[in-house]
């Protein structure tokens, strides 16, 4: 299936993901649903679009959105760091809003629904690299609620048939990526801390590994995706089936801005953080013939070209960032 002039709905369209999707998306005909709170109207500037302000959980604006639509990619999601302290918001936005949104989908009948996920979903890996049939066992209500959201787009393919698509992204990075509240990402939060010259702030002894894949080309596949009938029914990863630890990031960040001499503070741990993550990508290779071009140390350059360009006052970021981005379980947390 080709994407070119259909009407594609993308859910969470006005964040870091879903924004650079929509640049990838400009032959179609295009409206995010986005409620802005952790997305920006901003990263759709330029975009060719039409941006409607709204929740995924507003059942009447989801029909009537899901009427005009032939494809869905849903990206809409509150992250991993807020559900450690609002747990219940991440069921109902990540796994009670994507039923909601399988409901419609399926009552319009569209022609694809395209379900991102997240390695969160597979819990510190067990064996790595991680293909796609490696246990789930989720640390965070953030990867269990993706889980809950997979299993849901499962059984609407085997219940209703819907044509749906399971794409599970590893880390990634670039820009109009987070380093603010609790949505900051490593990654940014380390530059805009280099480049205000402070010293990195690591949890844990700086050993735990992510797999990074630059934003630009995790949306780029996310269309191929979509295109790609074999996919329908399918889960498929998509990482840089490259390894790289928290510290091994730090040195890079810091090379890059010109300040190795900063050496990082270690802290306790953060609660739920998974030990390590690698992808395993035959799947994505054998049917979307995919291959990523731009390497970790790549993409810090790029992003931090793009902070510098965006920020000549670097400052001015540093007070979005906080040191501690979760907050520790409390009882009456919801
Ligand atoms: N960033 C990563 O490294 C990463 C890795 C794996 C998977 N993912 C997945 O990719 C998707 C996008 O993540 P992102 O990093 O771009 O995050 P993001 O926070 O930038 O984007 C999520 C978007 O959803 C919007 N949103 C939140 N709740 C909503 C609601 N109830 N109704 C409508 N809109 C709502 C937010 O305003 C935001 O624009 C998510 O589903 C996430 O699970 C991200």
């Amino acid at each position: 299936m080709q994407l070119q002039g259909k009407s594609v709905l993308v859910t969470g369209g006005a964040g870091f993901i879903g924004s650079h999707l929509v640049d990838q998306l400009s032959d179609c005909r295009v409206r995010v649903l986005d409620n802005l709170t952790t997305g920006k109207e901003a990263n759709l500037a330029g975009a060719n679009c039409e941006f409607v302000r709204g929740d995924i959980l507003d059942r009447t604006l989801v029909a009537e959105l899901m009427r005009d639509a032939d494809v869905v990619f849903h990206l809409a999601c509150r992250g991993v760091r807020h559900s450690i302290g609002n747990p219940v918001e991440s069921h109902l936005v990540n796994a009670e809003g994507t039923l909601r949104l399988l409901v419609e989908a399926h009552r319009a009948g569209v022609e694809r629904f395209v379900h991102v996920s997240s390695s969160e979903v597979y819990g510190t890996a067990r064996y790595a690299p991680m293909d796609e049939q490696h246990p789930t066992f989720p640390e965070t209500v953030y990867g269990a609620a993706k889980l809950a959201g997979e299993a849901y787009v499962r059984a609407y393919r085997q219940t209703y048939g819907l044509p749906t698509v399971v794409v599970r992204p590893f880390n990634n990075f670039g820009p109009r990526s987070h380093h603010e509240g609790d949505s900051g990402e490593v990654i940014p939060r380390f530059a805009v801390w280099a480049l205000n010259g402070k010293p990195p702030v690591i949890f844990g002894d700086g050993s735990q590994t992510r797999d990074f894949i630059y934003v630009e080309e995790t949306a780029a596949w996310l269309r191929r995706a979509a295109e790609c009938d074999e996919l329908v029914g399918q889960t498929v990863n998509l990482g840089s089936g490259v390894e790289t630890s928290v510290a091994e990031l730090a040195t890079m960040i810091y090379e890059e801005v010109g300040r190795a001499d900063l050496r990082p503070e270690f802290q306790p741990r953060r609660p739920g953080d998974v030990d390590r993550h690698l992808a395993h990508v035959q799947l994505a290779r054998d049917v979307l013939d995919f291959k990523t071009r731009i390497n970790v140390r790549e993409g810090i350059g790029r992003l931090i070209a793009h902070l510098r360009s965006t920020h000549a006052n670097p400052a001015e970021l540093l007070s979005e960032t906080s040191t501690i981005n979760w907050q520790p379980k409390e009882r009456s947390a919801a």
